[in-house]
């Protein structure tokens, strides 16, 4: 089973998805937890070039990186992990490429289709949760994570966060747009109580074993 979590940076994916691994290990399930870009040897380093501040890249070259690594990972980790029957917990995926490359940068959505479906191998995730949140909410909780004053110096974030509040305006607005579009989003506010997302996180998760289990 294939399970991924969306939403811009500072939603707190990566809270609700330490708890749904440790719910599902208890469990007895076998957990891959992933993100992306990164994962692999060769995806991480993909990753650096992306996220470092210094380096300028055009949107077609960070499409086709965030791919690269994508590509690296899907047919080296989640391939192999699923085919052994185990829940693979993904944080982002190709969502995360239309939402950014495709609403944020403004590159052709049916381009971006066909690259998305390349670089995944055709892989589609069983569920995707989409946490919520607005540009400027993010923005305070990524700083009081980091412990940044809100007077910051620009080079204290990576590069993609240095992108500025529009630009995640356009990102989230894509989402949605993905989340009307996709019966497999499950849309939730990421200013609700942590606990109380993770709740309904299982809600949606435990029916799909059940279905699984009588395949
Ligand atoms: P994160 O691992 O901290 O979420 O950082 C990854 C960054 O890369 C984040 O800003 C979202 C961005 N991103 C894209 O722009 N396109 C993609 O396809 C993926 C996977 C991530």
């Amino acid at each position: 089973m294939l399970i991924t979590f969306e939403g811009i940076d500072g939603a707190g994916k990566s809270t609700q998805v330490k708890k749904l691994k440790k719910h599902l290990t208890e469990n007895n399930h076998e957990v891959l937890v992933l993100r992306e870009p990164g994962g692999t040897l060769v995806a991480e380093k993909i990753r650096d070039i992306l996220l470092e501040n210094k380096h300028d890249i055009t949107p077609i070259g960070e499409l086709l990186l965030f791919s690269a690594s994508r590509a690296e990972l899907v047919q080296q980790t989640i391939l192999p992990a699923l085919d052994n029957r185990a829940v693979v917990i993904l944080d982002r995926f190709y969502d995360s490429t239309t939402a950014y490359q495709g609403y944020g940068r403004g590159l052709d959505l049916d381009i971006l289709q066909s690259i998305n479906t390349i670089a995944s191998c055709g892989l589609v995730p069983d569920i995707t949760f989409y946490l919520d949140i607005s540009p400027e909410d993010a923005l305070i909780r990524k700083f009081s994570e980091k412990s940044i004053p809100l007077a910051f110096e620009e080079n204290e974030l990576d590069r993609m966060e240095s992108s500025g509040l529009d630009f995640y305006q356009r990102v989230r607005e894509g989402y949605m747009k993905l989340v009307e579009h996709n019966d497999r989003f499950v849309l939730l506010n990421a200013c609700d109580d942590p606990l109380a997302l993770h709740h309904r996180i299982l809600n949606h998760i435990v029916p799909l074993f059940s279905a699984d289990r009588t395949q």
